[in-house]
């Protein structure tokens, strides 16, 4: 199988993440719940994979990072919690339904939003965004990296531009975490969401977030958190009471790995060789009759994934044809995010997605292309 699906979740995973999988999962043991040497150890485990994204995205005090199921919950818990009627909210015309819909069903409680629009290629200028603050603009909700297009957003503009109007900035790293440089404190993110099974090279089921000492939230759920049991009010300490129930202890430690392996490489190294490889794949495309290839021409402003078009076939037909002919693949649709696709002008279609991996080569790309020439008979 040649899988280029990566920004839908991850695959392959670095061999250290399966090993501290299992390790964890046969060894058992649950945080928080007593004092026995298992439950030390599950606790120790949390503990290690925050100091690990800590040390990633630059984040002060790992208190301030709490686990979730994934990043659609953690941009729940962000917008949910900090968005009260009569807020505004600006937002970006790539941005995933994972903000779109816990916006609109903020919408029917008070709070409004504005989307910002970006180019046709995904770029957005922050000068734009900068014209459409209110008096009651509260937050700036952006995405690092747009999931159709590709594009990357300015987030240190877009941080400045949040702090000269007093608003909380807020970022969704699925497509950037563990690729492209996150330091929320020189970038000023208040509260960061990251997904662990994509970029970070986690399994799926584990994701989080950080917001900044001083934000208050509360908790979607509600329930036992190992502290304060005695107490029938959910406690207001962080991360535990923000973190109802069982944690998916494997998960997490294998998240843990993952970041490891990240940090051990290094980030440059990683963004070099998915820079390499899209330059590849962008030019290949190129060479291909009927193809129209969406977001920013150069690789520099792109994340790893590529999504296009063809006159004469649909983005489905295509993508099983490589499934079922080639054992390859991809992503065709509209990928979660209708707004990036109406951007685009490929709501009524879909685009077909190319997405990589630090585990690719030149020639997963060289028979990837070849493989599409024959089904689209470049
Ligand atoms: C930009 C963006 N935001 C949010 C998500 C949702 O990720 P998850 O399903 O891990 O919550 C995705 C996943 O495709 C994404 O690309």
């Amino acid at each position: 199988m040649l899988y280029f699906d990566n920004a839908a979740t991850s695959w392959p995973k670095p061999e250290v993440v399966y090993e501290t999988h299992n390790r964890v999962f046969r060894q058992g043991g649950n945080a928080g719940r007593g004092v026995n040497q298992s439950s030390l150890r599950a606790g120790r485990l949390l503990f290690e994979t925050r100091e690990a994204l800590c040390r990633l995205f630059g984040i002060p005090d790992s208190e301030r990072v709490v686990f979730t199921q994934n990043v659609t919950e953690a941009l729940n818990v962000g917008l949910q919690g900090l968005l009260q009627s009569g807020d505004h909210v600006l937002t970006s015309s790539v941005e995933h339904n994972a903000v779109v819909r816990p916006l609109e069903y903020l919408r029917e409680r008070g709070v409004s939003y504005t989307v910002v629009p970006c180019s046709r290629e995904g770029i957005l200028d922050p000068a734009d965004v900068e014209s459409y603050i209110q008096p009651n603009t509260k937050l700036l909700c952006f995405t690092h990296a747009s999931n159709v297009l590709g594009s990357i957003l300015p987030i240190i503009e877009l941080g400045q531009v949040a702090k000269r109007h007093q608003c909380l900035f807020m970022v969704d790293a699925a497509q950037s975490g563990g690729v492209l440089p996150i330091q929320v404190e020189e970038q000023q993110i208040d509260f960061l969401a990251f997904t662990g099974h994509k970029g970070l090279m986690g399994p799926q089921g584990v994701g989080g977030f950080y917001a900044k000492p001083g934000i208050e939230l509360h908790s979607l759920i509600y329930g036992g958190t190992g502290i304060h049991s005695q107490e029938l009010k959910q406690p207001g300490i962080w991360p535990e009471g923000m973190e109802s129930g069982t944690r998916n202890i494997p998960g997490i430690a294998a998240l843990g790995a993952g970041i490891e392996f990240i940090l051990d490489e290094g980030l440059e190294k990683i963004r070099q060789h998915e820079v390499n490889l899209m330059t590849m794949l962008l030019a290949g495309l190129r060479k291909l009759p009927e193809v129209r290839i969406l977001g920013p021409q150069n690789p520099n402003r792109r994340v790893g994934l590529v999504s296009c078009m063809f006159d004469r076939h649909s983005p489905e037909a295509v993508s099983l044809e490589l499934d079922r002919r080639y054992d390859i693949v991809t992503r065709a649709g509209l990928h979660c995010a209708p707004l990036a696709h109406k951007t685009a002008g490929t709501l009524k279609t879909g685009a077909l997605r190319f997405s990589l991996s630090y585990f690719q080569t030149e020639e997963d790309i060289q028979s990837l292309l070849a493989a599409l020439a024959s089904v689209i008979g470049g």
